[in-house]
């Protein structure tokens, strides 16, 4: 059973395959914290909750005048609230018609659902109904109409929990949401490491590991996007904890917008940890009778370290949040025209690259930005989504059947969100546009953004992207949005309401997406912003990849992907073999090292393949046949992260499952003379089965491979592996394992 539900002690613990979640139901009805890690078994855990006669903690008036060491300063809780004693950072708060902001939330009852919570508008973490249950705790303010609901999602055999709640107004008179978060939870004892993942444009998801100290500390985003600047995805964890021992936990916000996660250790020790919608530029007024669902948050726990916390949301990301046809239907090798054309393409160019791809194998042309509108730079055209039929020399549906007719899929790029000034959509409907009346708006890119949270907007754009989807055969879209939101205003929200615009926004994209893909359930989306500004959980519920970053270097997209997987599988990673010298930094790699990289993700090319060697294109036809054979190692086997990425060698591996054969790449970032051997020890065998192991230089055959036999699974696990350092820079081996069969 995954919810365990003791109502005489006010006891329940959420029980996964290998973790347990306690929460107590206090004498006053507050829901205390207990315990999150391993198995418990269902025990009692509420000896653990130290109460005493703190100073300055204040003690509520219902029993502050006979016991003083009751105070919610210092309690541990499941979702607290702000001005009524509590001075933590906390998960609600609220400002009455009275003006006053102080409010309680005390447990009324609970009850147990089976299968997970369908948010209405939201991305959700899905699965068959079966296969989870869902905890409602329903909690009421004693003094006004404010209740609350809080929603535990147990997916049991995933080690998951998914978190979210919705705020209520029972009352008469209006109230106003300030901050409404989506999970909050209070450790009492232990000390932790966060893990968070800061970065830019065409350099995300850096991580950054710190001590939680004393005092609060967040990583946020008032972009309109979770950003390039922070992910809506970090880990808690001992500090002790390594990639193969020790306790984390992950939170993956299933969000897209503005998001603050916060930890704040408190002047005893004790630990919070917040995640939500960011507060700075919310105000959500609830009118009697209204309710506010918070988007999920996705929790995990591991007391195996960070490799199997990043693997238990792998495993979720793929299965309980990416659906439609492509969450597991084999995604084909593409070849996108930006970085080979930029905007200077004809129809003609277009098909010559598309005629080129094809006969090397490759399965999707994807033609980027400038096909629409006035659209020969970024200034103009955004909005205009009529196709340039004098630039391409065809109509599109032309265009598409000549690149189908050579066999391949075709696919095409839209930036749905954004407007430029100079374009007939913004001087048709000047009020879509998100701006401040009176005030010069920011620019970025030189372009805009349509104010989404208005329905007539969404409507247009999701006719007007329909009506191209249908008439020319497309089979993907790469969605993408390349600027930040500020100047937030919406010409359609009266004063009282402009704080609602970032979450309606928001609301206004997802309707968007679900309408589309609802509409053509073949069309493959890959998520984009700017690269990896908006690489969430939340657009993986309707994009099932996202091109993971601007930067196609293949030695900075080895930090890329190694910040991504902590949270996020390699199916979701959009990555391309690109030119040399690197359009973004210079640098010169070899051909094969950029395809062993580009390979650790969703696989294609972005590049003048009409401009390459016969060795070079030799080349792409044996990376595609190596992608092809390891696909399902690959894309759903077992990731394991077996250096850092700031090693002189970056390693990583797939291994299937069932332990039965590995791949490990490795790739040299920084060559020294006279270094070192690279060593590693492999993960996820059968320790007693024996291997045959297969070592080469990235794209080598079979006389450049050494072989060894025999090696039990123990062995290579322990004693591991050792590759000769080579006097070249970037050189990558790749490294195929293959139990011996009949052997044990
Ligand atoms: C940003 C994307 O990340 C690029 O791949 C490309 O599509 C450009 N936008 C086009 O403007």
């Amino acid at each position: 059973m995954a919810i365990l539900l003791d109502r005489e002690r006010g006891l329940i613990s959420l029980q996964t395959r290998n973790t347990e979640y306690q929460m107590k139901i206090d004498s006053r009805g507050v829901l205390l914290h207990l315990y999150y890690g391993g198995r418990i078994y269902g025990s009692d855990l509420s000896h653990t909750v130290c109460r005493m006669d703190r100073g300055f903690s204040g003690n509520p008036a219902d029993i502050g005048a006979t016991d003083r060491s009751y105070s919610l300063d210092v309690l541990p809780q499941e979702y607290s609230c702000f001005g009524a004693g509590d001075y933590r950072s906390t998960a609600l708060a609220v400002e009455f018609a009275d003006g006053s902001r102080a409010c309680e939330l005390r447990v009324q009852d609970c009850r147990i659902e089976p299968g997970l919570p369908v948010p209405e508008g939201l991305p959700a973490v899905h699965c068959k109904s079966e296969a989870a249950e869902t905890l409602i705790v329903s909690l009421a303010d004693p003094f006004s109409g404010l209740a609350a609901e809080l929603q535990y999602g147990v997916l049991a055999d995933r080690d998951v929990i998914v978190r979210a709640a919705r705020i209520l107004n029972r009352g008469e008179t209006p109230f106003t949401l300030r901050k409404a978060a989506s999970m909050h939870i209070d450790w009492q004892f232990g000390r932790f490491d966060q893990i968070s993942f800061y970065g830019r444009h065409a350099m995300e998801r850096m991580p950054q590991r710190q001590a939680v100290g004393h005092g609060r500390q967040s990583v946020g985003s008032v972009r309109g996007t979770s950003s390039h600047h922070y992910n809506p995805f970090s880990i808690l964890c001992e500090p002790t904890a390594t990639e193969t021992a020790g306790l984390c936990f992950g939170a993956s916000f299933l969000y897209s917008g503005e998001f603050l996660m916060e930890t704040e250790m408190d002047a005893i020790g004790q630990t919070r940890w917040i995640c939500g919608i960011h507060p700075d530029d919310f105000a959500w007024e609830l009118r009697a009778g209204d309710s506010f669902q918070t988007p999920e948050v996705m929790l995990s726990c591991s007391t195996e370290g960070l490799g199997k916390l990043s693997r238990n949301f792998h495993a979720a990301i793929r299965d309980n949040v990416c659906r439609g046809a492509y969450a597991h239907r084999r995604r084909s090798v593409l070849i996108n025209n930006w970085e080979a054309t930029y905007f200077q393409f004809t129809g003609e160019k277009l098909v010559s690259l598309a005629e080129e791809a094809a006969g090397l194998g490759i399965e999707l042309f994807v033609l980027d930005d400038g096909w629409f509108g006035k659209r020969d730079d970024d200034n103009s055209g955004l909005g205009d989504w009529f196709p340039n039929e004098k630039k391409l020399g065809c109509t599109l549906r032309e265009l598409g059947e000549r690149i189908t007719a050579t066999g391949m899929q075709f696919g095409l790029w839209f930036e749905t969100e954004s407007v430029s000034i100079d374009s007939d959509l913004c001087r048709a409907h000047p009020d879509w546009v998100v701006r401040v009346p009176g005030r010069a708006p920011t620019l970025s890119r030189n372009q805009l953004i349509l104010d989404l949270s208005r329905k007539e907007v969404q409507d247009y754009l999701i006719e007007r992207m329909s009506a191209i989807l249908s008439d020319a055969p497309i089979s993907y879209v790469k969605w993408d949005l390349n600027r930040s939101l500020c100047d937030k205003f919406s010409a359609a929200l009266d004063a009282k309401h402009q704080g609602e615009f970032a979450h309606r926004y928001e609301l206004g994209l997802y309707r968007v997406l679900e309408t589309l893909t609802a509409r053509f359930p073949a069309l493959l989306i890959e998520g984009c912003s700017g690269g990896g500004g908006r690489f969430d959980a939340g657009m993986l519920y309707y994009t099932p990849q996202i091109w993971c970053s601007d930067n196609t270097d293949a030695i900075s997209r080895l930090a890329i992907q190694y910040g991504t997987s902590f949270g996020y599988p390699v199916s979701t990673m959009g990555a391309h073999v690109s030119a040399v010298p690197n359009h973004q930094t210079g640098r010169v790699t070899p051909f094969a090292t950029r395809g062993c990289v580009a390979m650790a993700g969703t696989f294609g090319y972005e590049l003048d393949i009409t401009k390459l060697s016969d060795e070079e294109k030799a080349e792409i036809r044996s990376q595609i046949a190596a992608f092809h054979k390891h696909y399902e190692l690959i894309q759903y086997g077992d990731y394991y992260r077996l250096s850092a990425a700031t090693e002189p060698c970056v390693i990583w591996e797939f291994a299937d499952p069932a332990g039965e054969k590995a791949l490990i790449s490795a790739v040299s970032r920084l060559v020294e003379a006279n270094s070192a051997p690279i060593h590693f020890c492999v993960q996820g065998l059968q320790p007693q089965s024996l291997y045959r192991v297969a070592i080469r230089p990235a794209g080598g055959g079979e006389d450049d491979t050494r072989i060894l036999e025999g090696l039990s699974g123990a062995a290579l696990q322990c004693g591991g592996l050792t590759l000769t350092p080579e006097a070249k820079e970037y050189f990558a081996w790749e490294i195929e394992i293959d139990r011996e069969s009949g052997k044990e």
